[in-house]
């Protein structure tokens, strides 16, 4: 180990997860960049400002959903909502109208936030701490898209959240394959409540990932200022343009950033050089949207029975509640 060293750079970030995951994706044929690169301080804070957009329903009309639904939610949940686990829990602003529900129906309820952000969870536990003092919160870091180890709360009936549409980020066969791993580590009996974005007309959903206010711009291009800051890359995001285009066939967003001009980049930490030619694009993310058909089909090959759902008056987004079997 080189402990004493004054250059910041060293090549040897190629072994972090974010050095590998930079130099798979920008020496691929087809550029490419995983959407978990979007999370830094500055990511997390531009996906808040995300959430309020006009165009952005999403997290609005699920909030909406669960403030309707809530007490119908838990109640068909039963008895497995003795603890509820949450995966990828970010703050959990929207999970409070659930575990006031679940109050409602059970006095008391234990509450497993798990997110790769310590940060947010530790906002999460004084939030629900001071606000739901029937709620106790243990939070739990850890990043469930590589490995769910073993869930907490075994001894109990478990009800297991997975919303925000955060599947929408994996290729099918991928978030088939993460519901198969999550149903392993469940009994039989335990529910998993599913929260995705459905398909709708394709200005509505190109308008959500291209905002008026150039927000989500931002939140793109900031994936190529991450790897500036934390890989010593020489990037310059206004050279690449945003682009969010709806692929009819996989039934996904997908959001771009495309080089405005032929150029090269050095990613000093990966002693790297990556060149572009002009209009060539790093695909940045998919978002996958599904039709209630797709979504039991999904919960089906995951091993879970689709028992209800619940959705907007417009149908623009879907909450399914599944039993694991
Ligand atoms: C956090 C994955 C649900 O796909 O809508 C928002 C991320 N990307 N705007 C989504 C996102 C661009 C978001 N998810």
């Amino acid at each position: 180990m080189n402990a004493v060293s004054s250059f910041p750079y060293l090549p040897t970030a190629s072994t972090t997860p974010l050095g590998m995951e930079v130099l798979r994706g920008l020496t691929a044929r087809t550029k490419r960049l995983s959407p978990w690169l979007f999370y830094d301080e500055r990511g997390s804070v531009l996906f808040e400002a995300i959430t309020e957009l006009p165009e952005y329903y999403l997290t609005r009309t699920e909030r909406e959903i669960f403030a309707e639904h809530g007490d119908a939610i838990l109640g068909a949940a039963g008895d497995s909502a003795q603890a509820i686990l949450e995966l990828g829990a970010g703050t959990a602003a929207k999970t409070d109208l659930l575990l006031a529900a679940a109050v409602r129906h059970r006095g008391e309820v234990a509450y497993y936030p798990i997110d790769i952000a310590s940060s947010a969870l530790d906002q999460a536990r004084s939030r629900i701490a001071r606000e739901m003092p029937q709620v106790s919160v243990q939070p739990i870091v850890s990043d469930y898209t590589r490995s769910l180890g073993e869930l907490p709360g075994s001894e109990r009936s478990r009800l297991v959240l997975y919303i925000g549409s955060s599947i929408g980020n994996f290729e099918p066969q991928a978030a088939a394959a993460l519901l198969r791993r999550l149903r392993r580590q469940l009994a039989a009996g335990d529910r998993l409540l599913l929260g995705v974005d459905h398909v709708k007309d394709r200005t509505t959903l190109v308008r959500a990932y291209n905002d008026g206010a150039g927000v989500t711009a931002e939140f793109n291009r900031n994936v190529l200022s991450r790897i500036n800051a934390e890989l010593g890359g020489s990037f310059r995001p206004r050279l690449f343009r945003h682009r969010a285009v709806w692929n009819d066939r996989e039934s996904r967003i997908e959001m771009h950033l495309e080089s405005l001009v032929a150029q090269e980049v050095t990613i000093a930490a990966l002693d790297l050089t990556v060149r572009f030619r002009r209009g060539e694009s790093i695909h940045t993310e998919n978002s996958y949207k599904f039709t209630a058909e797709a979504v039991k089909a999904l919960l089906a090959r995951g091993g879970f029975a689709p028992r209800q759902h619940w959705t907007d008056a417009r149908s623009w987004f879907g909450v399914y509640l599944a039993e694991a079997v």
